[in-house]
């Protein structure tokens, strides 16, 4: 007997949990539009990442790399009333998409979309004196995610969740010094993430729509 594939088993598993949804498909059709790659995370994942900040009881929420807004729509419907989610992206292109995206969703005043290089809007986070991010997504630039990892747990507490996308890039990342540079970056960072006295993490392999990927969760200590 053959298997369905991944993908097939993925379209079953979003028929049954992420039903057909306004906001989030003009989201992609938007996007696609203009011209912004689909490289978003799939429904299955919008909806891990939802519950996740839900079972986090996140009211702040910081993801890097918005992209078109499709993860952030996911993660500012998590938020209770009053909550927030910042999101930095590079793309001033992008930026103008998710926002326009996030408030065809209803989320423009929960939402905030800065732009700039990931690097230097945390350390403006951290300069401000920002209060610590419940829950963090990092999903921009791979090669960058040690670095964001450090400046994530400046902008943390004991207990916030970070998670971050794209670590296992379908095996690359086993290489001891991977040549790509994004299978790299992962490899840098699962390896700080393991080693890192002030989190408890574990990365999950992930198949289906966008290929053989994984998912890094961790929490920050008490
Ligand atoms: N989280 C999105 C996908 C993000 S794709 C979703 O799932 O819907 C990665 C994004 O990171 C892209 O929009 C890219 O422009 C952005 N990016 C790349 N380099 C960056 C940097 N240095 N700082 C901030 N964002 C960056
Ligand atoms: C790709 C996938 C991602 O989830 C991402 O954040 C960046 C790039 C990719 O498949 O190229
Ligand atoms: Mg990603």
């Amino acid at each position: 007997m053959t298997s369905p594939s991944y993908a097939a088993i993925d379209q079953y598993l979003e028929q049954l949990f992420t039903p057909p949804d306004e906001a989030l498909e003009h989201a992609l059709r938007a996007s696609e539009a203009a011209g912004l790659p689909a490289i978003q995370v799939s429904a299955t994942q919008g909806k891990f990442l939802h519950l996740m900040a839900r079972m986090a009881g996140a009211r702040r929420i910081l993801e890097l790399g918005t992209l078109g807004g499709y993860s952030a729509i996911w993660l500012a419907r998590a938020l209770p009333q009053g909550g927030r989610l910042v999101s930095l992206e590079f793309d001033p292109k992008h930026a103008a998409v998710a926002r326009a995206n996030l408030a065809h969703a209803g989320l423009a005043d929960c939402t905030e979309v800065i732009v700039g290089a990931a690097l230097d809007t945390l350390a403006t986070l951290v300069q401000r004196g920002s209060a610590p991010f419940d829950f963090i997504f990092i999903d921009a630039d791979k090669p960058n995610y040690p670095t964001y990892l450090d400046w994530c747990l400046r902008l943390s507490r004991p207990g916030t969740v970070i998670v971050a996308d794209n670590v296992v890039r379908s095996g690359a990342v086993l290489a001891p010094a991977p040549s790509d540079a994004n299978a790299h970056g992962a490899h840098a960072f699962n390896a700080q993430l393991a080693a890192d006295a002030r989190l408890d993490a574990t990365v999950l392999q992930l198949v289906g729509g966008k290929g053989h990927d994984g998912m890094a969760i961790a929490i920050v200590k008490g």
